[in-house]
């Protein structure tokens, strides 16, 4: 599974102009593709693509009922869009809107409960790594969701290292690879998904991608270009 995560960026033309590319992309290959564009574009967006292989998410949303929450979407509103996914607990959100596993826990039920699959995003600091805390943060970032009620084979974990986001500089193999384990092993569930992110680039994906342990990718930068985005997903397919 390879998706791209747009974050904060394209007006509305662009944003139509770059999921007709990623249609394309998708209609290539056998690997599930997705792209998460801004919240405002998905409707149009799930409807141009409806027909395709193309899976569309969403960044972020929140586990409440309707009510008076400013700003918010919820998991029903996701599934009423024609989403397939939703990512969460993104460490721009972590950072940004004091987003915690604890805080978006119930959000992966409410996605599992929808039928859509939950991206969770997890992913040390480069202070955590060089005090070597890194296994114990990501397993910190991790327990909430053990015993919610849910099943964990639905959840999608997307290990991003904060350090390596945007910044060109993707953790070593073998750092991927342990960490990859270790969040089976936490999680108890040595089939799950288990993506990276962290400058994830046409240059960088053979390498991450030469190991077994390593599922797909969340890629950020790159996929606001579908040219780059298509040799990652190549990068997969010839692994
Ligand atoms: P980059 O690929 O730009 O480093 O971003 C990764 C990311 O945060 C995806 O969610």
């Amino acid at each position: 599974m390879i998706l791209g995560n747009w974050k904060m960026h394209t007006l509305k033309a662009d944003a139509l102009t770059l999921a007709a590319s990623m249609r394309t992309v998708a209609e290539a290959t056998d690997t599930l593709i997705g792209i998460c564009p801004p919240s405002l574009w998905v409707d149009q967006i799930v409807t141009e693509v409806a027909d395709s292989r193309l899976m569309v998410g969403v960044q972020d949303c929140v586990a409440d009922d309707f009510g008076a929450h400013t700003g918010c979407i919820n998991a029903a509103m996701v599934a009423n869009a024609g989403c397939a996914f939703a990512l969460l607990g993104h460490s721009e959100r972590r950072k940004r809107f004091g987003e915690t596993s604890q805080t978006i826990a119930p959000a992966v039920g409410a996605i599992l409960e929808t039928g859509l699959f939950p991206v969770v995003c997890v992913g040390e600091t480069e202070v955590d790594r060089d005090a070597g805390r890194a296994d114990q943060v990501v397993a910190e970032q991790l327990a909430p969701l053990v015993g919610q009620g849910f099943d964990l084979d639905g959840v999608v974990i997307a290990y991003e290292p904060v350090w390596a986001i945007g910044t060109g500089r993707v953790a070593t193999l073998a750092e991927i690879v342990a960490m990859h384990r270790w969040i089976r092993e936490v999680l108890e569930r040595p089939e799950l998904v288990v993506l990276y992110g962290g400058s994830v680039s046409p240059e960088t994906a053979s390498s991450i991608f030469s190991s077994d342990q390593v599922s797909g990718a969340l890629v950020g930068g790159a996929s606001l270009d579908a040219d780059k985005f298509a040799a990652i997903v190549a990068a997969w397919e010839t692994r």
